[in-house]
């Protein structure tokens, strides 16, 4: 039980408590309404608000619900037809700018994105795919890095080092060429357990372990399973 202050807020029309400093995704998931995260989640601080998946009106403005912490007062809505059709729609517009052939990635059942289109019953998006040209990188001694699944979430980028806190992972290029880049100097020299950290905190399979082939048999994956009602496991 936190020793924080609680506070009491309003959520979609019902009054609800949490206490002060709560992010307020979980602040909101405490009152029984799930929030949907891709660049974040709880344990992956700081949030870098990159993909808007958890966009909720707060007071009357749309916002991303990462990144805030809830306050006494708050109006929040979150569980509403318009709210939940914006946020797949993000989410479609993720699908449509990479190329995602969920069946032969290594990360399928255990891939955030897919698991989102689950959840969000996504059959097909509503925007037209773009079949973007997107260079693989086999260059990694340990790492492939698959750009077609990379969403620019960041998390790479802004949360990941080596043993001695050297960034490895960057991006480069502008608009739409940003691209993500590794340093193959030190990912050459990266043990094993920091290669398996990087690919697992990426929420797609854009970094994948190389010589790992579907190890976890399909049915006992993360999103293999439907999730409980406002459970984050899908
Ligand atoms: S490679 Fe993965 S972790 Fe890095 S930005 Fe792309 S999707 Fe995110
Ligand atoms: S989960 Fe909030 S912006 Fe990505």
């Amino acid at each position: 039980m936190s020793d924080a202050k609680k506070v009491k807020f309003s959520l979609d029309g019902k009054e609800a408590e949490s206490h002060q400093g709560v992010n307020l995704v979980q602040a909101i998931e405490e009152n029984g309404t799930h929030v949907p995260t891709l660049c974040w989640s709880p344990g992956i601080e700081p949030c870098l608000g990159t993909c808007r998946v958890c966009t909720v009106k707060v007071n009357g403005r749309e916002t991303a619900a990462c990144a805030l912490k809830i306050e006494e007062g708050m109006k929040i809505e979150c569980d509403t037809d318009d709210l939940k059709d914006l946020r797949k729609g993000i989410l479609e517009l993720l699908f449509v700018e990479g190329n995602h052939f969920c069946p032969g990635c290594e990360k399928s059942g255990d891939c955030e994105l897919q698991g989102m289109g689950y959840r969000f019953g996504m059959t097909h998006p509503r925007f037209p795919y773009r079949f973007s040209h997107y260079e693989l990188d086999y260059r990694g001694v340990h790492l492939l890095l698959e750009r077609n699944r990379c969403i620019h979430c960041k998390r790479c980028t802004e949360l990941f080092s080596d043993d001695q806190g050297r960034k490895v992972f960057s991006f480069v290029g502008k608009g739409k060429d940003t691209r993500v880049e590794m340093n193959l100097d030190l990912e050459a020299k990266m043990p094993i357990h920091k290669c398996r950290e990087a690919a697992s905190l990426c929420p797609t399979g854009a970094i994948i372990l190389k010589g790992q082939g579907f190890d976890r048999p399909v049915g006992t994956r993360r999103f293999d399973n439907p999730p409980d009602k406002g459970s984050k496991n899908g």
